[in-house]
């Protein structure tokens, strides 16, 4: 019996400027905002370039994670722990992924969302309500390619999912976590264009 393709689901956090990342780092802090990363990818594979490996410090727990750097010799700080991979490139590591699991979470950062763009089935965007400074921003996407199927809203942000090509939403939460409306209005710049 054959398994079922893995779906591959880029998830990030995105200011309305597009800012991902500041000097190594997320520029803020937003209860709620890493329990739903931590909700989507618990049990799965991550995937992320170094620099998003090295600033998070440390091996996410109950989650196999897939570190890609060109340099062949690269280990984390402090030697490597079970449950980490090291491959030289997106392609591999995606394959790896695969091979590991159904889900497969591509955790950033900007290069390797880009990277990974192509492959992506799934687009889980916390789009975060601020324009902070920053020095790393989410790729272009293409929003004819996506569809929002899904959407939570919570205070100082909102948890979208969109599929590749998918024209149904699925469900709708507010805050609370109970079915509501979709917004009409647009998920914040630089999302799609107002009914994504
Ligand atoms: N808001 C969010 O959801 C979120 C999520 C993740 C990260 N971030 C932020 O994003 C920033 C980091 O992003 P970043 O774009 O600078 O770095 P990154 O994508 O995390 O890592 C870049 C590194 O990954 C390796 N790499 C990238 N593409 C590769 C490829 N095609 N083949 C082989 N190796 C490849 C290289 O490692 P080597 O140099 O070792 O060769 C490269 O220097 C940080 O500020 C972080 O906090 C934000």
């Amino acid at each position: 019996m054959t398994s079922p393709p893995s779906t591959v689901t880029l998830v990030a956090a995105v200011a309305r400027n597009g800012v991902i990342g500041d000097r190594g780092d997320i520029p803020w802090r937003l209860p709620g905002e890493q329990a739903r990363f931590k909700a989507l990818t618990m049990g799965h594979v991550l995937v992320m370039g170094r620099r998003t490996y090295e600033s998070i410090g440390r091996l996410l727990p109950g989650r196999t994670t897939v570190v890609v750097t060109r340099q062949p010799d690269w280990q984390p700080a402090g030697g490597r722990p079970d449950g980490i991979l090291v491959t030289g490139s997106v392609e591999a590591a995606l394959t790896h992924g695969r091979q590991l699991d159904e889900r497969v979470f591509v955790a950033g950062g900007a290069q390797v969302y880009a990277a990974a763009m192509p492959a992506a089935d799934v687009l889980e965007l916390t789009w975060v309500d601020a324009d902070p400074d920053g020095d790393t921003y989410f790729p272009d996407v293409d929003w004819t390619q996506w569809s929002e199927v899904r959407r939570e809203t919570h205070q100082g942000w909102s948890g979208v999912r969109y599929a590749r090509g998918a024209k149904k939403n699925e469900t709708s939460c507010n805050a609370s976590g109970s079915d509501g409306d979709i917004p009409r209005e647009a998920p914040l710049l630089p999302g799609p264009p107002s009914g994504q």
